[in-house]
């Protein structure tokens, strides 16, 4: 039986090597994380992370071939395959604080695999990294005195969270990135012969190391540069009576534009749209491309400024003052279908909130753990999972996570409960908002001017 261990448990390792085992039966798959909770809790039916249809698939294959440890050093050895799915958050010190990506768990990684290794192995960069973080973990791991050998290959995780096991079973595309030698071609080869087993071959894009690096940033820049330009147009929309939901889709019908991500939102969030494309940026002004830089630097700035406007809009529309009132943020997660509130605009929106003496009653159906966390001296928030009591009292609701079950809320009983004028602020167009007028609730929409009853 071949091994494969994946070094890191978390929404990137955790969903795609379930998704390997279940394909790949002839493959002993151990997962291994230096966080115990986290493999404590992949070991129960009480996952670490929320992502729909995992829990089936772990469930069938959970000790038949996919295991979870907590020692980490005690599985590489006996590895064939090694992928590597740690976290490479934005560094938050030191040089390029802010904007660089803090590469230490990728070389920590590749330092423990050099100490614990004593037959070659093939090492698959999953994890999003600044381009050329191969190079730096090949020569780590060259470096040791055993002389064992090691073959990198990048094949960037496209998933998305909430969507990731349709993402992972039907991908549009496998990258996998390698040497243009004899053996990085081999290793390009082992790596294709996994996914072979359920992808499509001509799904599955063989390219050299740095191009499949660069071409995962590059995706996420591009995805996250469509969300800008259409925030961007949402504010025109307010200003001059147009109605975002409507220019979206007139634009997006040509199909040279395309449909997807053109939904104006209270900004992006989530672990890699923000992280990378900082990081793209960076690694464009350290190669002497200030104007690069800033161009996609921009994308990130628009984003922050599309937070602090619907806040700032709020601030308005509530007389000027929030000191005091009652805001009741319907969801929490930084976007439907996930616990995760990594970058969640709600984390930014609602220190803006606090910051402006509001007291803030927050629900999510998924996130709450997560978001406690996020605001931990915030003593003017409570969390509650129920809707219904997070709105009562409240004179106003920001919706800041499109989770579905909220267009399903019976808003007459919301607005009995709460002070009046009641205000709504959906800033993720997901209410019917002439059904909220009727009600009597004054709506504030992102990208369409606000509506009041008459
Ligand atoms: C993203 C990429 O889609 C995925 O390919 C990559 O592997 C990781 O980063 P993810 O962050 O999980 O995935 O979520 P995604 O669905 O891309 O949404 C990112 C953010 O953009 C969310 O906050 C979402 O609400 C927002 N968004 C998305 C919009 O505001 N408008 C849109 O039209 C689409
Ligand atoms: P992603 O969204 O990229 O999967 P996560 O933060 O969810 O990011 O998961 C990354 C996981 O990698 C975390 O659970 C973290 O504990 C783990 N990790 C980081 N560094 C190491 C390391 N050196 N050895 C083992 N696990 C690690």
């Amino acid at each position: 039986m071949k091994r494969i261990c994946c070094i890191g448990a978390g929404y990137v390792g955790g969903p795609t090597m379930a998704v390997l085992a279940k394909h790949c039966p002839e493959y002993r798959i151990e997962v291994v994380d230096t966080n115990s909770e986290r493999i404590a809790a992949w070991k129960t039916d009480d996952l670490p992370i929320y992502e729909p249809g995992l829990l089936d698939i772990v469930k069938q294959v959970r000790g038949r071939n996919l295991f979870f440890y907590e020692d980490v050093e005690g599985h590489i050895d006996e590895a064939d395959i090694i992928f590597v799915s740690v976290n490479t958050p934005t560094k938050t010190f030191g040089h390029g604080a802010g904007r660089a990506a803090d590469v230490q768990f990728c070389e920590q990684t590749a330092r423990m695999i050099a100490k614990c290794s004593t037959k070659p192995k093939i090492i698959v960069e999953k994890s999003t990294v600044p381009v050329r973080t191969a190079e730096a973990m090949e020569a780590i791991l060259q470096a040791n005195d055993k002389g064992v050998t090691f073959e990198i290959i990048s094949s960037p995780e496209f998933l998305a969270e909430g969507t990731a096991i349709r993402d992972l079973e039907e991908p549009n595309r496998v990258l996998i990135g390698g040497r243009p030698t004899e053996s990085g071609r081999r290793a390009i080869q082992e790596v294709l012969d996994i996914f072979a087993h359920w992808v499509p071959k001509e799904r599955i894009l063989t390219v050299d190391l740095w191009s499949s690096e660069l071409a995962k940033l590059t995706a996420n820049a591009f995805l996250a540069q469509r969300v800008s330009s259409v925030n961007a147009i949402s504010a025109l929309c307010e200003r001059t009576g147009a109605n975002i939901t409507e220019v979206a889709s007139a634009v997006g019908m040509d199909d040279r534009i395309g449909r997807k991500f053109l939904r104006a939102s209270v900004g992006f969030g989530g672990s890699c749209f923000q992280k990378d494309i900082l990081n793209l940026a960076y690694l464009c002004e350290y190669h002497g491309l200030p104007e690069v830089a800033a161009y996609w630097q921009q994308v990130v700035e628009l984003n922050e400024w599309q937070k602090k406007r619907f806040v700032r809009t709020m601030l308005k529309a509530l007389f000027n003052t929030l000191a005091g009132k009652r805001v009741a943020m319907l969801g929490f997660a930084f976007k439907p279908g996930t616990s995760d509130t990594r970058c969640s605009p709600a984390i930014t929106i609602a220190k803006l909130l606090i910051d402006e003496h509001a007291e803030l009653s927050i629900t999510d159906p998924k996130a709450l753990e997560n978001a406690r966390k996020d605001l931990p001296d915030a003593r003017s928030c409570t969390f509650t999972p129920d809707p219904y009591e997070a709105t009562r009292g409240a004179h106003a609701i920001a919706l800041v996570t499109g989770w579905p079950e909220y267009s399903e809320l019976d808003f007459e009983r919301v607005f009995q409960d709460m002070e009046k004028p009641a205000f709504i602020f959906d800033g993720c167009d997901l209410l019917d908002h002439e059904a909220l007028v009727k009600i009597g609730f004054h709506v504030f929409r992102v990208g369409a001017p606000p509506i009041v009853p008459s």
